[in-house]
């Protein structure tokens, strides 16, 4: 049984139900399933299902008889999560549809609510002893913790801890949506699955890795959550850093939770601090001031709805990370974000060293072979190399082969959430974080952090909407046959 705190919310209608419909139309979902919204809002179940029908019908386009079943299986608690009195009420409630279900005790609760209200669910479950599984209970109990985790290491950790005070390491799934992405799920079996790539994959052929996310729009009507997170905390802390991670990572011995999440743990642990007076060198940040996107002005962030007039808020992150270990050394990956750029892409681009010794006549502008693996959107991947463009003289040219998803596979990709949530159903958390991993995470931050928030460090760089982000990004790069490339 799924029960989900703040049903009343975006990320349930938009998200959350049409992943689980899709889940049911592919025969994934246990017959015994049932979904149970949770929130403070007054509704009836048959309310919140007719507003669920009106969510499939605009974002999976679903209606009809097909819709009717599924809504069947979904009903409404309301009651305030804070109120330590709704949980007896609730739990009377589950112990109700497990009958009608068949649900046999399972429970994974998703908490799809404000950052500030995890905690207090949390440890309700835990005072009502919703939490316990074993000792002759029936059925397993999971916890699914929606992004942000914490606002920086010491609230991590704070989260962290009071999480463990009531549910088992086993029991607890960190959302981070990024995993659940089918190109980034391929990333391990592009390099491990194929003997080619991996002897590449390392210093001796790689001259630096690029990490890009980037979004054409701005900060929408987030404003609230957003002016006090930024760029940094928004996507470096969590999903780039994952990606960076699934990229540099070590084999793991077998693909499970464990191994998976050692080995990405030790590439946190390769990444050489940045100090607070180093963070000028290795990072850059940048607002995005008036400009235009597709030939329509658009204004600046300070401009937008909610966003205060003074707002030193990054829309705009870039970092130089240096992993301290024999596959990586000296090898810089380059993460970037920002709001209102020109294109929306999320790409990977490890650019391979020069040829050492080009036996070829001058005149040639010979680029280096480049192998991007392309997130979003245009799924796929493409490796870009020299060739010899025909004729009588020898005259090089870029060329590329390009896999395309949609034209390998055709069909429908699983979006990230469907492909999350049934892997907490199925009790997996080889796509979700660990606690270990997020902690590192922020403490690798905290630095950057720190210096930004610094009251002498009053300038922000801008960046015109509609572009790739401040001038400044441009001087992380020391070599001058580096730059970012544009995805
Ligand atoms: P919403 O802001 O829409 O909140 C969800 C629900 O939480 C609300 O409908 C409200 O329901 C309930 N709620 C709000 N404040 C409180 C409170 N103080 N106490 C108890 N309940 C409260 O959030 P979203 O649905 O957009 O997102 C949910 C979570 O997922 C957030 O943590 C967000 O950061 C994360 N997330 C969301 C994404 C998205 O695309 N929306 C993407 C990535 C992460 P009611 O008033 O009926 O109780
Ligand atoms: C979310 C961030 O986690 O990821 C948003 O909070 C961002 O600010 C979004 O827009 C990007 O996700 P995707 O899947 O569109 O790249």
């Amino acid at each position: 049984m799924l029960v989900i705190f703040g049903a009343s919310g975006d990320l349930t209608r938009r998200k959350l139900v049409p992943a689980i419909w899709h889940l049911q139309q592919q025969g994934r979902l246990p017959e015994q399933f049932a979904l149970v919204g949770v929130a403070r809002s007054e509704m009836s179940t048959d309310e919140f299902r007719q507003r669920m029908r009106e969510a499939l019908d605009e974002f999976v386009g679903a209606s009809g008889e097909e819709v009717d079943r599924f809504l069947a299986r979904i009903n409404y608690v309301s009651g305030d999560p804070g109120d330590a009195e709704f949980y007896g009420r609730l739990g009377q409630q589950l112990q109700q549809l497990d009958d009608a279900f068949g649900t046999a005790g399972n429970r994974c609760f998703y908490c799809s609510v404000p950052p500030q209200v995890y905690l207090t669910i949390i440890e309700q479950i835990g005072i009502a002893g919703l939490n316990q599984e074993g000792q002759g209970k029936p059925g397993w109990v999971r916890i699914i913790v929606e992004k942000p985790f914490g606002h920086d290491l010491d609230t991590a950790r704070a989260l962290n801890q009071s999480i463990h005070a009531v549910f088992a390491e086993h029991q607890i799934f960190r959302i981070d949506h990024y995993l659940g992405k089918e190109t980034v799920q391929n990333i391990l079996v592009f390099r491990l699955a194929n003997s080619m790539f991996e002897p590449l994959w390392n210093r001796r052929y790689v001259d630096h890795v690029q990490i890009t996310a980037a979004e054409t729009v701005g900060v929408e009507h987030r404003a609230g959550y957003y002016d006090s997170s930024g760029a940094l905390r928004d996507m470096i802390q969590n999903h780039l850093l994952q990606v960076m991670c699934v990229v540099a990572m070590e084999p793991p011995s077998a693909f499970d939770a464990e191994s998976v999440r050692l080995e990405k743990l030790k590439v946190l642990k390769a990444v050489r601090p940045i100090s607070v007076g180093q963070v000028d060198r290795f990072a850059v940040r940048g607002q995005y001031a008036a400009g235009d996107y597709d030939g329509t002005a658009v204004q600046g962030y300070r401009q937008e709805e909610d966003v205060p007039a003074n707002s030193r808020t990054e829309t705009f992150a870039a970092i130089e990370f240096t992993l301290d270990n024999w596959r990586w050394q000296g090898v810089p990956f380059y993460v970037r974000t920002g709001k209102r750029m020109p294109h929306r892409a999320s790409a990977i681009t490890m650019q391979f060293k020069q040829a050492p010794h080009l036996i070829f006549a001058g005149g040639n502008d010979l680029r280096p072979s480049t192998l991007t693996i392309r997130i979003q959107p245009d799924e796929g991947i493409a490796l870009s190399f020299s060739g010899k463009i025909p004729g009588p003289d020898v005259n090089l040219g870029t060329v590329e082969m390009d896999f395309n998803y949609q034209d390998a596979f055709g069909g429908r990709s699983p979006e990230a959430y469907e492909t999350l949530l049934l892997d907490c159903l199925l009790g997996d958390g080889t796509l979700f974080a660990d606690s270990g991993w997020i902690e590192k995470s922020w403490e690798l931050l905290m630095p950057v952090l720190e210096a930004w928030n610094a009251t002498s460090a009053t300038r922000v760089p801008t960046y015109r909407a509609g572009t790739w982000g401040p001038r400044e990004a441009d001087d992380l790069f020391d070599r001058d046959w580096r730059a970012w490339a544009c995805p």
